[in-house]
């Protein structure tokens, strides 16, 4: 097979390096992908979002199998448009990817496929009456942008004063425009994150292992949220009673609801759950793999993930023979000083050999390009320090050692990832 891999971080770095080692790929494009992905899939260039012109792109050099990355063309309908060409496609269409493009959807589907998650407070599209409302509802409470903000549309807060003015930030200064039109309130919970990520034919699913993400930029959960400062999985993270119940109670509920209503879901959904006392509930769904999720969870892949994609885009996930393999993985994530507020780029990249030196690490590149003959950073997440091992304590172990060898200027990483 010939496959394409549509983006350009790391997670789309993740998924271009397993599908070079699968038995059944013959060749990788990445689209963009970006200098470091260069290492391992062969990139074309194309301006992201631009779905037309990826659409002309897969008719010029014809892949066997497509999957997309990231949300934004997946929102947009690339999945739609790939498919009705002829394409094999991982990616949800437009409307099955509404679970991730819109939060009052999410959460209206989950009211009414009965789906756990936090109580709905109000749904308002008018600042005066969102104010008022605000004023009788219980706190803590959450306060979410319908549309998609770049993982800073979310705030959880027991201050009437700051949800206040972050409803006056979306709707009355628009900060993330359109997207900030609509606010959604909802019940504050509590618990222990995870991220439950399956990869769905429309009808079956194959679990992927579990991982959990640390949004914080700072150790000990402190400062403000990033796309993903790191992330580990591990067997035994999740006892086989919870991930039954998980399945049971989130994941086919919602496969079948979406499918239900006409738009079944052919890609990778991503359950964000929050570990109640009373049982899993959904914070959110993704329509596809996180990031930095993916990094982990493709470190414990031991089959071949050229021909899961293809079962799952050909409607027959439900017999693959998934094995996974070693216990545990933990990716680290290096970041420009300043990130997820204002950095520089264009920093020195030293050390990427020495990490790799370990056979069981491997750094993913999330915003790189080549100068001088080297690696420079092109980003605020710019590399996803990557290692497996027997159990959580030698992966992140290995991981650290990797990382340590690393440098650049104004370098920063959470130091308890794992
Ligand atoms: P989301 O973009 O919906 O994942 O929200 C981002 C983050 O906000 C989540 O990872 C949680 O940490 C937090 N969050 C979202 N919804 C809730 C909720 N109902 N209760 C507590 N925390 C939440
Ligand atoms: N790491 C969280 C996400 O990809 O949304």
């Amino acid at each position: 097979m010939k496959a394409l891999v549509i983006g350009g971080g790391g997670r789309e770095h993740a998924l271009a390096w397993k599908l070079k080692k699968s038995p059944s790929v013959e060749h990788v494009w990445c689209a963009p992908g970006n200098d470091g992905i260069a290492q391992d899939a062969e990139c074309l260039h194309v301006r992201p979002g631009d779905t037309a012109g990826i659409l002309a792109l897969a008719q010029k050099i014809r892949p066997d199998i497509a999957v997309i990355g990231p949300e934004d063309p997946l929102v947009l309908g690339l999945s739609d448009d790939l498919s009705a060409n002829g394409f094999r496609v991982v990616g949800p269409s437009r409307a099955a990817a509404r679970l991730e493009g819109s939060k009052v959807f999410a959460k209206q589907f989950m009211e009414r496929n009965g789906i756990p998650t936090g109580r709905i407070y109000g749904i308002y599209d008018d600042l005066t009456k969102a104010e008022k409302a605000l004023e009788t509802i219980p706190l803590p409470v959450v306060v979410k942008a319908d549309g998609p903000c770049a993982g800073k549309g979310v705030l959880v807060t027991g201050s009437l004063l700051e949800a206040q003015h972050f409803v006056r930030r979306l709707m009355a200064q628009q900060e993330f425009g359109a997207a900030g039109g609509t606010v959604l309130f909802e019940e504050a919970l509590e618990g222990k994150e995870l991220s439950f990520i399956v990869l769905s034919d429309g009808k079956d699913l194959m679990p992927m292992v579990p991982a959990r993400d640390h949004k914080r930029v700072f150790d000990g959960d402190q400062g403000p949220n990033t796309g993903g400062m790191g992330a580990y999985s591990a067997h035994g993270m999740v006892s086989a009673a919870l991930e039954t119940e998980i399945l049971e109670k989130v994941v086919r509920p919602t496969l079948g609801g979406i499918a239900q209503e006409g738009s079944p879901f052919v890609g990778f959904l991503y359950s964000g759950l929050m570990l109640t006392q009373k049982g899993p509930k959904v914070l959110e769904y993704n329509c596809r793999m996180g990031d930095p999720e993916c990094q982990a969870i493709v470190a414990r892949m031991d089959f071949d993930f050229g021909e899961a994609l293809q079962a799952a885009a050909e409607g027959r996930i439900k017999d693959f023979p998934a094995r996974w393999s070693p216990a545990a993985s933990v990716c680290v994530v290096l970041t420009s000083g300043g990130y997820p507020g204002p950095y520089q780029t264009g920093k020195r990249i030293s050390g990427l050999r020495e990490a790799e030196k370990d056979g069981d690490v491997v750094v993913f590149h999330s915003a790189t390009r080549t100068a001088d003959g080297g690696f420079v950073t092109a980003g605020g997440r710019v590399l996803g320090v990557t290692a497996a091992g027997g159990d959580l304590r030698s992966a992140a172990a290995r991981a650290y050692a990797a990382a340590g060898r690393i440098h650049f200027d104004g370098m920063h990483y959470r130091k308890d990832i794992a």
